[in-house]
């Protein structure tokens, strides 16, 4: 059907937090080898420059250091992207603190979970009040923030990292109804448990229990690619501030 926007990326500028390894380094390769041109960025130097070995055959990839969760870092990465792009047209908030401490809420420490938020939460808020100026000049801007199946199930030992991707959908519909008259579209992805670095550090992917999933088994990062590139894209132009589940059909929105 002619006319109708499509899922194309080429050229388009992009920002990639937390893009050193597990899903945002999977986002990365992808959205490169569709032709954006991409700032992937770490608080991971070395694991950076370790992916940025595989990403060189793919695409341009610029590369820097950042942490979300620091003011001075975002704004300086986020200046590279002006430098090194001329602007950008998507942002993927994927940045996280994931390897939290398993336990009850009554052991964690309380110095864990301000961290936890000052990466999961206030890290995508920092990104957003940095980039809102350069992706207002978009001709379609799109930013994804990943927030967590754990947001609607709940989940037991980790209630600060679920906490922080419960806010992250709370950030993400606030964002939209301001961003929206910009004609900036801001959406989040919720994956269901994805068998990444930082996911095994907290659970088995091998032996995780599937049986309340309908489509039988983990995720793996190209499952949650799919989503987030699609709604960077155009064929995504009329879809703000919703959340899309990407978790073999284990928990509804
Ligand atoms: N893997 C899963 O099962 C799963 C499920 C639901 C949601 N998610 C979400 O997907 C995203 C990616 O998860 P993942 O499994 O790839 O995690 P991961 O731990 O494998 O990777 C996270 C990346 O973020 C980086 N990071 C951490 N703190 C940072 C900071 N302060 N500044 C910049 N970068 C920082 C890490 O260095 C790492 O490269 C996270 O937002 C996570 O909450 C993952």
């Amino acid at each position: 059907m002619s006319g109708t926007p499509g899922t194309e990326l080429t050229g388009r500028r992009v920002l990639v937090t937390g893009a050193a390894r597990g899903l945002g380094r999977s986002i990365t390769s992808h959205l490169a080898s569709a032709g954006a041109r991409v700032l992937a960025v770490d608080i991971d130097e070395d694991g950076l420059a370790e992916a940025a070995t595989g990403w060189s055959n793919l695409g341009e990839v610029h590369t820097a250091r950042c942490d979300v969760s620091d003011e001075v870092s975002v704004n300086s990465a986020v200046d590279e992207a002006s430098r090194a792009l001329g602007g950008l047209d998507g942002v993927v908030n994927n940045a996280a603190i994931v390897s939290v401490t398993r336990a009850p809420a009554q052991q964690v420490p309380v110095e864990e979970f301000d961290r936890v938020f000052a990466v999961n939460v206030r890290g995508p808020w920092l990104v957003y009040r940095a980039t809102a100026r350069l992706l207002a000049a978009s001709d379609c801007a799109g930013i994804v923030n990943l927030s967590s199946e754990t947001a609607f199930s709940g989940s037991r030992n980790m209630a600060h990292y679920v906490g922080s991707k419960a806010a992250v959908i709370g950030l993400t519909r606030a964002l939209a109804r301001e961003a929206g008259q910009s004609d900036i579209r801001v959406n989040a992805v919720a994956p269901g448990f994805t068998d990444t670095e930082g996911a095994r550090a907290i659970g088995d992917p091998d032996t995780y229990d599937t049986t309340g999933t309908p489509l039988g088994r983990v995720g793996v990062p190209a499952d949650v690619v799919g989503a987030v590139a699609f709604l960077l894209s155009p064929a995504a132009a009329f879809i703000s501030g919703q959340v899309l589940l990407v978790n073999g059909g284990r928990v509804a929105g």
